[in-house]
């Protein structure tokens, strides 16, 4: 199959190239997010494989499918960037990665806790400027503290597990209660329950129509002062904007992202020699208590390797008519 792969990377395209080394797919590479500017360049493609930032909307589909393509393979297991009924009205199939490594996601999320409460970075900067007074460093115990976790899935889970193990008391809430959750010590709650009672707040829910900003100004005001928010599951869970006051009124007191909800026109580029016109992102930067990072959670060799053989496994799998559970259909959202 000709398959046009849109936002790569050099690690993506070492990583498809060695999974495709038996099928012998014919691959074409290209560095360009997937838009209606760019969506030509997959003419003749009957796949075109893309990634969290592409925009699969129906202008983009509809010239998707004018030049032939009948599947989208999504590098990913969130498919909130795809119009899915857009893409059936055309008889385009979509295929993503369920799961590639919630590990991956899991660790940096607990890194990202353990980083702003100890303040590593910060730590790290000073000795190495000879300055090794701790004034200002100081974090609190995670033992006894309450965490949060919305959305009680494979990752939500893998970061609560290793929380509870410390000694902090693990609440969950989502509209399907996961046995595993429960077995490893957390109990549920309604999500404004969850919010008032939690010392840290972590995200692990799929971004969906009722998802969207559900950590708004409102939302903040139910929450305990100096809360931890974490967010490493999809921006715009989180409106940026409203966190701005939290922030500077220390209602929240500390905040981890890893996703952003304009992150398409910054993340994955070095814009280290340009004006950013993004001033809720370039505000939130100049906060010590906020740590952002460039959508890279997922990001390790394990996941990379997965995500490549599953995408491949996809293709595989369309061509023989075989259902497998990856595909992505209106019924998901
Ligand atoms: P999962 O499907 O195993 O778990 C998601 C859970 O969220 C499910 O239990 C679901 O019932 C629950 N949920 C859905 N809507 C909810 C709501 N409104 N409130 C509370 N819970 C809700 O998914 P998994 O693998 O744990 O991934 C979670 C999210 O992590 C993905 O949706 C994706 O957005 C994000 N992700 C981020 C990555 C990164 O690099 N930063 C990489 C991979 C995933």
């Amino acid at each position: 199959m000709n398959i046009s792969i849109f936002s790569t990377k050099s690690y993506d395209r070492t990583f498809l190239e060695a999974a495709n080394q038996t099928a012998r797919h014919r691959l074409v590479f290209h560095e360009a997010r997937l838009s209606s500017d760019t969506a030509r360049l997959a003419a003749g493609a009957e796949g075109v494989c893309a990634f969290v930032n592409d925009q699969l909307n129906a202008e983009v589909i509809d010239i998707l499918a004018k030049g032939g393509t009948r599947l989208i393979l999504l590098r990913c297991a969130g498919f909130n960037q795809v119009d899915l009924k857009a893409a059936a009205a055309k008889g385009i199939q979509v295929r993503r990665v369920p799961a590639y490594s919630p590990y991956a996601v899991a660790e940096f999320t607990l890194g990202m806790i353990f980083t702003l409460n100890r303040q590593y970075h910060r730590a790290y900067n000073r000795v190495r400027d000879g300055n090794f007074s701790i004034d200002g460093l100081m974090g609190f115990d995670l033992h006894g503290r309450t965490v949060g976790i919305i959305g009680t899935g494979k990752i939500g889970c893998l970061t609560a597990k290793p929380l509870a193990a410390l000694g902090c008391k693990v609440i969950g809430c989502d509209p399907y209660e996961n046995p595993e959750f429960t077995s490893l010590g957390g109990s549920y709650m309604d999500c404004a329950t969850l919010l008032a009672e939690s010392d840290i707040i972590s995200l692990h829910c799929p971004l969906t129509p009722k998802s969207f900003h559900l950590i708004n100004t409102a939302t903040l005001g139910k929450m305990r002062e100096g809360v931890m928010i974490i967010n490493t599951s999809r921006g715009a869970l989180i409106n940026a904007a409203d966190m701005i006051g939290a922030l500077k009124s220390g209602k929240v007191g500390y905040l981890g992202i890893d996703v952003y909800e304009q992150e398409g026109d910054l993340f994955y580029q070095d814009l280290s020699n340009e004006i950013i016109q993004d001033d809720v992102l370039q505000r939130l930067l100049t906060f010590p208590n906020v740590m952002v990072t460039s959508h890279q959670a997922y990001f390790t060799d394990t996941a990379l390797r997965n995500i490549s053989e599953t995408t491949l496994g996809n293709v595989e799998d369309f061509i023989a008519g075989k259902s497998t559970g990856n595909e992505v259909r209106m019924a998901n959202v």
